[in-house]
């Protein structure tokens, strides 16, 4: 009894200290986050570079988890791959785990969304890829653009009386261009994947053969495109049920069709696809269709390897797509503008930043619609439009208190309500190259027209094109004699496959043996962030916004892509905006006198990864990656591989 007292007299203490105490050590607890705050907060004083405490790499940890973020990102140490659609990322994060490198992911990536994302997926379109190549330290921009037919020319969608038809343009036979993607993929794959295709397709011919179960947002999204489908006899008994019906969700869909051509194509490569039974069903679907693309257009389909377009923006090189895609310019003009303000002063989404961004995407897309097309057939003015003078000249030009008005001359349209579908993947690797891939049909299931007989549908491209000068396309875009339609031409396009670089951050240690690439080495810029989202004509201020997010305002990427976006494209003059943007600020951006579209609406699906150095590890190529995919859309995923 006393021994029992006496053990309880000796607990006493501790339990005051406890009582009294117990709000402090929690206190303590939560003063750890704070001192990492603070720690990064002093480096935020430090110099314009580091800005963005939460990425810094400066001799510290990364914080993989930050407790005072609203939105998380999957963390990977290894590779990752983000995609819209979960199955693909699986399959390709699975590559990655068998040894396979981003470009070999990429690729499986690729072919699978075919499969299991019919509506952006494809084989029968086109897109960029742009490349980070660890070893040599390079950045290529891979165009896998669709082409023009030869036969193609300006007229080609216009009537008797001189008017675009947009029916033809966007939903016949001959909106379809020359499709890029198999050609694009086994492009990189050959020159610099590691594996062969037969290996990087299997996974998606072995879905196409043995189905998969449909998604919710499969389901959905197939029965809201169900009467464009249902306008072509292959689309309609490929993307229904037997009896007609739309597919549900959990419902197995098998593509056998699919399955063929994507066998032959794992067979025979690129011949499989351009030349042989294949290419016999895409033309005898386009002549069915009144078409006019040939079996030689599609033997003379050609991927073309271009520079990337390169941009500063205070310690960070901004590395994206080159025309045929506007994205890459205007983004660098936009931010070359945007460089000139404290945006991180004036506050996320405030009235004063929403200005700056409307006043400069404005300007940007004013550019585009003169400038910007093929530049295989137009002189693109490439360093004029991304001069940081010529951006000084525009940034000056902006008044910060007032809207300008967008040329009256031309009328604007309004922006199609339907949300019609592009998608975006992104791929890292342990070794540190990375992949930022754009492709499409256009159109959510592009005109519709599926080919029959080999499982898979055309792209309508071609609406891409300006049909006429001054003349909007299906995303209000206006073009003139640049973008005009000539055969064998691609369409301008906005998709924006970035990859974001710190500037002299990282030495890397790679095996090399050239004095040249030594010195290269030593210079090496380090990839923080692969980005790109769908969207139309939405799509470069969209990446804008989420590299601003993620550069200026030390957002983590799982923050930055779910943040609520603006756009403006010149014309149609209008402010299009997200929910979560509030009232206060737009009553201050119409008091301005910006022109605010009435309702609300989505902008794009971002698929985004970003990089710490992983400095526990003792190789400093090692990466702490964090991946997002866009909540604006159910179904995808950022996987990690193993
Ligand atoms: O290349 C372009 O800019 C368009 N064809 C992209 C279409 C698109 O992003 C549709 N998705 N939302």
């Amino acid at each position: 009894m006393v021994m029992k007292f006496m053990h309880l007299k000796q607990v006493v203490p501790y339990i005051y200290i406890l009582v009294f105490f117990w709000p402090t050590l929690l206190l303590a607890d939560s003063k750890k986050d704070l001192l990492i705050e603070s720690k990064t907060d002093l480096l935020t004083k430090s110099t314009a570079d580091q800005q963005v405490v939460k990425h810094s790499i400066v001799n510290q940890t990364p914080i993989i988890i930050d407790r005072q973020a609203r939105f998380h990102p999957i963390t990977s140490s290894n590779g990752m791959v983000v995609s819209q659609e979960t199955i693909a990322s699986h399959i390709g994060a699975d590559i990655l785990s068998k040894g396979g490198n981003a470009v070999d992911a990429a690729v499986a990536t690729g072919f699978a969304l075919a499969v299991t994302l019919p509506q952006a997926g494809n084989l029968g379109g086109g897109g960029f890829m742009l490349l980070y190549l660890a070893e040599t330290n390079q950045t290529l921009a891979i165009d896998y653009r669709e082409m023009a037919p030869l036969a193609a020319d300006k007229t080609l969608f216009l009537n008797r009386q001189g008017h675009v038809d947009n029916q033809l343009a966007r939903f016949s036979a001959l909106s379809t261009g020359v499709p890029g993607t198999v050609a694009g993929l086994i492009h990189v794959l050959e020159r610099y994947g590691t594996m062969e295709l037969e290996q990087v397709m299997a996974p998606a011919i072995e879905l196409a053969q043995r189905g998969f179960k449909v998604s919710g947002p499969l389901a959905f999204s197939l029965n809201r495109a169900k009467n464009r489908l249902k306008n072509n006899s292959a689309s309609a008994r490929y993307f229904f049920r037997k009896n007609g019906n739309s597919l549900r969700q959990g419902d197995l869909w098998q593509q056998k069709d699919l399955a063929n051509t994507l066998q032959k194509i794992s067979d025979e490569g690129r011949k499989g696809f351009y030349q042989g039974t294949v290419a016999d069903l895409i033309i005898a679907e386009i002549k069915r269709g009144k078409g006019i693309m040939t079996h030689d257009d599609l033997i003379n389909y050609r991927v073309i390897e271009r520079e990337p377009i390169l941009g500063n923006y205070k310690g960070y090189t901004i590395a994206s797509m080159p025309p045929p895609s506007s994205g890459g310019i205007h983004l660098i003009q936009m931010l070359n503008i945007l460089e000139g303000w404290d945006l991180k002063t004036l506050g996320h989404n405030s009235g004063a930043y929403l200005h700056r961004l409307i006043e400069t995407m404005r300007r940007a897309y004013a550019d585009r619609s003169q400038y910007l097309g093929d530049p295989d057939f137009f002189p693109v003015p490439v360093s004029a439009l991304t001069d940081k003078a010529y951006a000084a000249k525009l940034r000056n030009e902006i008044d910060t208190n007032k809207a300008s008005a967008s040329s009256q001359i031309k009328p604007g349209v309004m922006l199609p309500k339907e949300s019609p579908e592009t998608t975006h993947f992104s791929v890292w690797d342990s070794d540190g190259n990375v992949v930022s891939n754009t492709y499409t049909l256009n159109f959510s299931y592009g005109n519709g027209i599926a080919v029959d007989g080999a499982g898979f549908l055309l792209n309508n491209e071609m609406d891409d094109f300006s049909a006429k000068p001054g003349v909007p396309n299906a995303y209000g875009l206006v073009g003139d004699e640049a973008n005009a339609i000539e055969p064998r031409k691609r369409p301008l396009s906005s998709m924006a496959p970035t990859i974001v670089f710190k500037q002299n951050a990282f030495k890397r240690n790679v095996k090399t043996t050239t004095a040249e690439n030594k010195e290269n080495n030593s210079k090496t810029n380090k990839p923080v962030m692969a980005t790109g989202s769908p969207g139309g004509s939405t799509i470069i201020t969209i990446v804008l916004q989420n590299i601003l997010n993620y550069l200026e305002f030390g957002m983590n990427v799982a923050e930055a892509t779910a943040a609520p976006r603006i756009h403006h494209q010149w014309l149609p003059d209008k402010v299009y905006v997200e929910t979560g943007i509030n009232n206060d600020t737009l009553k201050v951006l119409k008091a301005m006198g910006h022109n605010l579209q009435g309702s609300t609406r989505v902008l794009g699906r971002v698929q985004a990864i970003t990089a710490e150095s992983d400095v526990t590890r003792s190789n400093t190529t090692g990466n702490q990656l964090f991946g997002a995919s866009d909540t604006r859309w159910p179904g995808g995923e950022a996987v990690p591989s193993q």
